[in-house]
């Protein structure tokens, strides 16, 4: 038995981080995605093979109780490894709620940077999931494999909203908004001139340790951080009213501001805030760093100036691309039964 999902990669239109606090956010699936393949073995192993993630052949064995890999890496570097936790936890959580386990190959291929703030570990995860539930023999049930997934986050990363695995896995643009153990969660239609820009720099930290540091500072300064939380929430609720009146030149000034409150957590970089600023004077409505931060992209809303932009982000200093939003969710591209 073999299949092979795809899901999309996304990025935070506004909202990041303080979703992880229960504020709302608005996300967008981009036409960028990542697929993986499960096969079935005939011995309990779990491989991962990954060329685009630097995983070549990476095999693991489960002994006995299901969290307990043994891993017989040759590389252990961190950002090297990072995939692999997001797909070893997903493999264990979906074992464990249907109580079922088997060996299988995992193999990854990306359209995108991994680890750039586009959702790839929340891509990972929820393909992972679904992918292993119908090796396993089960049909896909979306809800379930969100819940999967955003539970595969939080035991890698300790922290995380339910934001990229239900974008990742519902896909579209969404309003989020964290609410006990089911998020509220709206479709928006998106106007159809919303042409952006992504920028992207090579980011050095993991989401985990971004996440780490601004719930550090949260801890250091509860109530000025509360207050940038609410901000960055009140934020949102009025782009998603820009969004229903078609008011694309408002909702960039709000991008603009978001930023500002990102680089006031700690979470921009120079190199980003570089980008940023030299989409704006390209022309660019809105521009903001998207995802985690510490490095990874930008988003240029530019309608009319997708070129002027590009050129912008290149002369300082990242690697731009064009992505479209709405794109679908999880998706199964092939599956079969023969050996
Ligand atoms: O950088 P990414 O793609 O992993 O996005 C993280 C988004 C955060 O809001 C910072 C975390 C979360 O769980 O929502």
């Amino acid at each position: 038995m073999q299949i092979t999902v795809s899901v999309p990669g996304k990025v935070t239109l506004l909202g990041e981080h303080a979703v992880v606090y229960g504020r709302p956010a608005l996300v967008s699936a981009i036409n960028r995605r990542i697929y993986i393949k499960a096969e079935s073995r005939s011995d309990s192993s779990i491989k991962v093979l990954s060329p685009d993630l630097k995983l070549q052949g990476l095999s693991l064995k489960i002994n006995g109780g299901l969290s307990d890999f043994e891993l017989e890496a040759g590389e252990r570097k961190t950002q090297i490894l990072e995939p692999l936790r997001y797909i070893l936890k997903a493999i264990e959580v979906t074992s464990g709620h249907y109580g079922k386990k088997s060996g299988a190959n995992i193999i990854v291929q990306s359209e995108m940077p991994i680890g750039a703030g586009l959702g790839t570990s929340a891509a990972i995860s929820v393909g992972t999931v679904a992918a292993y539930s119908v090796l396993l023999g089960y049909d896909i049930d979306l809800n379930d494999i969100a819940r999967m997934g955003h539970a595969t986050e939080v035991a890698v990363q300790g922290l995380a909203s339910p934001m990229d695995t239900a974008i990742t896995t519902y896909g579209g643009t969404l309003y989020i908004k964290p609410e006990g153990t089911k998020p509220l969660m709206e479709r928006i239609d998106m106007p159809c001139n919303f042409a952006s820009v992504l920028g992207y720099t090579q980011r050095e930290e993991t989401t985990s340790q971004i996440l780490k540091k601004v719930k550090a500072a949260k801890d250091r300064n509860p109530q000025v951080i509360d207050l940038i939380m609410d901000a960055i929430g009140l934020l949102v609720e009025e782009a998603r009213a820009c969004i229903k009146k078609g008011d694309m030149k408002s909702f960039g000034s709000l991008m603009n501001i978001n930023h500002g409150l990102l680089d006031s957590l700690g979470v921009s970089t120079k190199a980003l805030n570089d980008m940023v600023y030299a989409s704006r004077s390209a022309g660019a409505l809105g521009s903001k760093m998207t995802g985690a931060g510490g490095g990874g992209c930008i988003l240029a809303l530019c309608p009319d100036r997708v070129r002027e932009v590009s050129l912008a982000i290149r002369l300082a200093g990242g690697m731009p691309f064009e992505v479209s939003l709405s794109s679908p969710g999880l998706r199964i591209e092939e599956s079969s039964h023969g050996h």
